[in-house]
């Protein structure tokens, strides 16, 4: 029997291209990320800023089998409560399809068995990119281990092909920064051209994101901004265009090193968010206890409705304001500098 697979593998291994093979376990990783700034407007052509957040990740860990059957691959994400093989899955799987692509991308047919293994800090369903993250660890640890590792700049394109099959209309902006893992201005034009520009951070700032524990995903609210788009594109263009503005001086602020500006703009974000629907009762009464706290702005954060705010401090009040939004029902706060 082990005769057998031994030369299942050695007929398998000849058909991946330029085999480098890699026979011990192996790992990657990406980080989540945070929106700044010009989420939502971001969908329709206007820039945004997001931010890598390094202290939460998700990880995926390419075991080889070569005792499994040849071509079989077995999935373990045990956050999600799930131990499959992929052929199992339904094909929009994001852990099913995160495979696929890498394995059409590579052109290899007749994978070596493996068990996948995924795991992550980053809160689901909370603006954060916990899928988009999973996917880029997926895609990173299976091309390394076929002996053909992808750029970055693949890596991000084929997260976004996994995003569209969630979120219908993604903007780009997570799988760039996720990917990248650096602070990002961003911008998609009509035609899916994508601007990327790193940016200088005069002086880092201090951030608190406070989960309000309420799920909702992107996809929703990004379907009712296009909806309400559809049915009153004036309206929603003024918004866009006011966001645009509202992401190019902060910019400028980050630049600069004018934080109070950027508190400022970002509480002006929060309020065309709201005037486009996304914001709710819970985000607007953190946000507002975070003010009276002393903070220099704050914002929901990603898709809205649930999910996170963001709230500029200054570093001395961060662990005190981070305090009060726990006791006001945060169910985690997160404390991040950038630079
Ligand atoms: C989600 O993190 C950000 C949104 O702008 C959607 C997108 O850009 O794809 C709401």
């Amino acid at each position: 029997m082990g005769a057998v697979c031994h030369v299942d593998l050695l007929s398998i291994l000849r058909r991946i291209p330029n085999h480098k093979l890699c026979m011990t376990a192996i790992s990657a990783s990406a980080p989540g990320k945070i929106i700044l700034f010009g989420e939502h407007a971001v969908v329709y052509g206007r820039p945004a800023i997001a931010v890598p957040i390094h202290q939460v990740k998700a990880k995926a860990i390419i075991f080889p089998a070569p005792r499994m059957s040849p071509g079989s691959i077995f999935i373990q994400a045990p956050d999600i409560g799930m131990e499959a093989n992929l052929i199992e899955l339904p094909q929009d799987n994001p852990l099913a399809a995160s495979i696929q692509v890498v394995l059409k991308e590579l052109n290899i047919s007749h994978p070596p068995a493996f068990k996948l293994r995924i795991t992550s800090t980053i809160p689901l369903a909370a603006g954060m990119g916990s899928g988009a993250a999973v996917s880029a660890a997926i895609i990173r640890v299976l091309s390394n281990f076929l002996g053909q590792p992808l750029p970055d700049h693949r890596v991000s394109d084929l997260v976004f092909e996994i995003e569209k099959i969630h979120h219908g209309t993604p903007s780009g902006i997570d799988n760039t920064v996720i990917t990248h893992g650096m602070p990002t201005f961003f911008i998609r034009d009509r035609m899916g051209h994508n601007t990327i520009a790193t940016f200088r951070v005069a002086q880092p700032f201090t951030i608190v994101i406070a989960d309000t524990g309420i799920s909702s995903p992107t996809s929703i609210t990004v379907g009712d901004v296009r909806e309400g788009w559809r049915q009153n594109p004036d309206y929603y263009e003024t918004l866009f265009d006011e966001v645009g503005k509202v992401v190019l001086s902060a910019r400028e602020a980050i630049e600069n090193g004018q934080i109070e500006d950027l508190g400022r703009l970002m509480d002006e974000n929060h309020s065309l968010l709201g005037d486009m629907g996304v914001s709710s009762q819970e985000l607007d009464r953190l946000v507002k206890i975070a003010k009276n706290e002393g903070a220099l702005g704050a914002k929901l954060s990603g898709g809205g409705r649930g999910g996170n705010i963001i709230v500029l401090v200054y570093n001395t009040s961060a662990d005190q304001i981070a305090e009060c939004l726990r006791l006001a029902g945060a169910v985690r706060t997160l404390t991040a500098v950038i630079r």
